[in-house]
Parts: C-alpha cells; sequence; structure tokens
C-alpha cells in the first residue's frame, strides 16, 4: 500500500501574497508579539497524554517538540520558556517532529542553540517535516542538528533496552515532500516483542503504524488548524484531531510551537506535548 500522501502545491499567487503578509507582521512587530502571546509564561500549553501498555517494561516520559518555523516568527531566544518547561517535566526522551524551518535552510541557525541545550537519558531524536526540505539541503539540517546532540531519523529505528524489554523509536522520513520514504527499513530494528513508538511529521502514517501495531505515532504537521475559524479550516492541511484511536496505536498530533503566515493562533495555541508511557 502507498504511503506518501500528495503535496500540496500553492499557486504563485498564494504564495507570494502570503510571504508578503508575512513580510509587514514581521516589520511591525510579529515576532515579539508571538512570543509573549503564545511562548510565554501562562500562555504556552503544557498537553500531557497518557497512554497504558499492557506488558511495557517500565514509565516512560517523552517531550515532544514540533513545528517551530524558525524564521520570521521565530528567532534566537524565544524559545527560553519552552525550554524550561521541558526541562521541568524531566523528560526520559525527547521527540522533535519536523518543520524546523519555514522558508530558507538557514533558518535553522536562529534556533540551533537552543536545541543542543535539549538533554534526555534516552536520547533527543527528530524527523523532518515538509518545510525541512526547501532548497533539498535537507542532508545540511541533519547535520546542523547531529552537531547539536540531535539524531535525526531518516527511515531508520534505534532500538532502547528498557531492562524488561526494549523500545523502538522508528522515525521516517516526510510523507510529503522526501524523496525516499520507506517504513519497513525504520522499521527494521524491531525485534519479536519490541514496543515501537513512531515518529512522523505527517500523522497519515498512523493507520499504517497501526497495522504493525505500534503503540504510538508522534506527529505535528497541522498546527491544529493555527487558526481554527470555519472559513479557513481548509486553507491547512486536513487536521485529523489532537488524539485519535487506530486500535492498538495512539496518534498524538502536536499543534505545534511555531507558526506560518501570520504570527497568530486561534483556538490553537503553541503547546509542548507530554506523552507518559506507562505500563498497564
Ligand atoms: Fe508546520
Ligand atoms: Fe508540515
Amino acid at each position: 500500500m502507498d504511503i506518501r500522501q500528495k503535496p500540496r502545491r500553492h499557486s504563485l499567487a498564494r504564495r507570494t501574497l502570503v510571504r508578503s503578509i508575512e513580510l509587514a507582521c514581521s516589520a511591525l512587530g510579529g515576532r515579539a508579539f508571538y512570543r509573549s502571546r503564545f511562548l510565554g509564561p501562562g500562555r504556552l500549553v503544557e498537553r500531557c497524554e497518557t497512554l497504558r501498555v499492557a506488558g511495557f517494561p517500565r514509565a516512560v516520559r517523552v517531550a515532544q517538540l514540533s513545528d517551530l518555523h524558525a524564521g520570521s516568527f521565530l528567532g534566537p531566544g524565544d524559545l527560553r520558556h519552552v525550554l524550561e518547561r521541558v526541562a521541568a517535566h524531566a523528560p526520559d526522551l525527547i521527540a522533535l517532529t519536523g518543520d524546523f524551518i519555514t522558508h530558507d535552510p538557514k533558518e535553522l541557525e536562529r534556533v540551533l542553540d537552543e536545541l543542543g541545550s535539549l538533554r534526555a537519558p534516552l536520547g533527543v531524536f527528530a524527523v523532518l517535516g515538509n518545510h525541512d526540505y526547501r532548497g533539498r539541503r535537507d542532508a545540511w539540517i541533519v547535520e546542523q542538528l547531529a552537531s547539536r546532540g540531535v539524531r535525526t531519523l531518516r527511515n531508520e529505528g534505534v532500538r532502547l533496552e528498557l531492562g524488561a524489554g526494549a523500545l523502538c523509536v522508528v522515525g521516517v522520513e516526510d510523507l510529503e515532500e522526501s524523496k525516499s520514504l520507506d517504513f519497513a527499513a525504520a522499521r527494521a530494528c524491531v525485534r519479536a516483542g519490541d514496543f515501537e513508538l513512531v515518529l512522523s511529521h505527517h500523522p497519515a502514517l498512523a493507520r499504517h503504524a497501526a497495522r504493525e501495531r505500534c503503540i504510538a505515532v508522534l506527529s505535528g504537521h497541522t498546527h491544529g488548524t493555527q487558526l481554527d475559524l470555519p472559513f479557513l479550516r481548509r486553507a491547512g492541511p486536513a487536521h485529523p484531531g489532537l488524539r485519535v484511536e487506530f486500535g492498538p496505536t495512539t496518534l498524538i498530533v502536536s499543534r505545534g510551537l511555531g507558526a506560518i503566515g501570520v504570527p497568530l493562533r486561534f483556538g490553537a495555541p503553541a503547546e509542548v506535548v507530554i506523552v507518559n508511557v506507562e505500563p498497564d
């Protein structure tokens, strides 16, 4: 079965309009506004999700950060409060689920120091989002992340021993923009009896993960619709919900941290997702 999703392509006129709005908002102080309104104390949402999994070896806490969209509305220092809150939860593992940049790979440099400060005993893992393939410099992005201790999983998995069992963190390339997508290769490290946590920027992977009985898929991409207004809902990617059960697999979709187009969110706050995986 084909896992790939048709990329959404916008007309030049629409892209020019959105970019013009973005530049105007930026010139009017959009970045400072976005930081104080959505990323600061009392504004940032910390969403906690609990997964009870039969036979899971021990409790594991995962902090998920998604859709930073470094660029006009997110730059150096803007994630300070986010990182403080992540550290306060003392996660065992950190998952970064793509869309680090907005338009240009160099935008990554605006958040690289802060990403490099993330620490978790089981590791800091990432997958790429559709924006991260801009200019086909995804390899450079992966290199920069690696230099700061973030391991990007490109159709690959990492097997983590948890005492009486193992958790495989499986990461796939983006379903829309990657040149190669191979879920089977990503799962090559999985042994019988292992538990699988899948990182996929695009939430559409969940149905395929359910077939493999993965415990969860962590995704982003939709921004929770960012401007969750009836007449704007069709402007962004389809929004499957924040938590959806697909048989044995729980899909958790982060609303993300950054913004595209305008430095605004409505009905879809910026968030960090804390996933507590516990033995049942
Ligand atoms: Fe995004
Ligand atoms: Fe995306």
